[in-house]
């Protein structure tokens, strides 16, 4: 049985996010989708916030499950018995990034493979941050983010605006 985990902020989940936990849930027996700390972001939602909108956006998949973990992601692969990582790979300029985390955490875990899944030509230009960017400025969030949550979204980037 092989455990994969998607970890990430979803600061929020978009449509993107959602077609990779997908299909990442094809290929492995397990997918953990795992809500971790990104020193170099800010996140606007709190992480019980970012669960809660997971939860309800893939409610319907039996093999994934959803969880918050505020330590090192290959710790976190340990602790589950996780031998892969899922990324999903959007354009060139994630590249390196991407090259950088997966070498990093080779180095502290070589046990743990980071596959990359190319992520739906639909999706190549979405991100969390165009979606806090729109749906602040007034635009429509709906073509971004799963419909279940798409209020629940907009009325907490409507609040986190208004408090600035
Ligand atoms: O959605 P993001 O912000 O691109 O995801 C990045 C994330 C959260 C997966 C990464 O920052 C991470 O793994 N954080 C956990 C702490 C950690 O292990 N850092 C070292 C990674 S090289």
């Amino acid at each position: 049985m092989i455990t994969a985990i998607c970890p990430g902020s979803f600061d929020p989940v978009t449509l993107g996010h959602i077609d990779i936990i997908k299909r990442a849930s094809k290929l492995f027996d397990r997918v953990i989708v795992a809500v971790l700390v990104n020193l170099d972001k800010k996140p606007w939602f709190t992480v019980d916030e970012r669960i809660d909108f997971l939860r309800k956006s893939i409610k319907d998949i039996k093999n994934v499950e959803i969880a918050g973990f505020d330590g090192l992601l290959v710790e976190y692969a340990k602790q589950r018995n996780a031998a892969v990582i899922v990324r999903g790979l959007r354009a060139v300029s994630d590249f390196e990034y991407e090259f950088q985390m997966s070498l990093t955490n080779n180095k502290l875990n070589p046990n743990v493979e980071t596959v990359f899944l190319t992520t739906s030509s639909e999706n190549m230009y979405l991100s969390s941050s165009i979606v806090k960017q729109v749906g602040m400025l007034g635009g429509d969030i709906s073509p971004f983010v799963p419909e279940c949550v798409r209020e629940e979204i907009l009325l907490r980037i409507k609040q986190r605006s208004n408090l600035k």
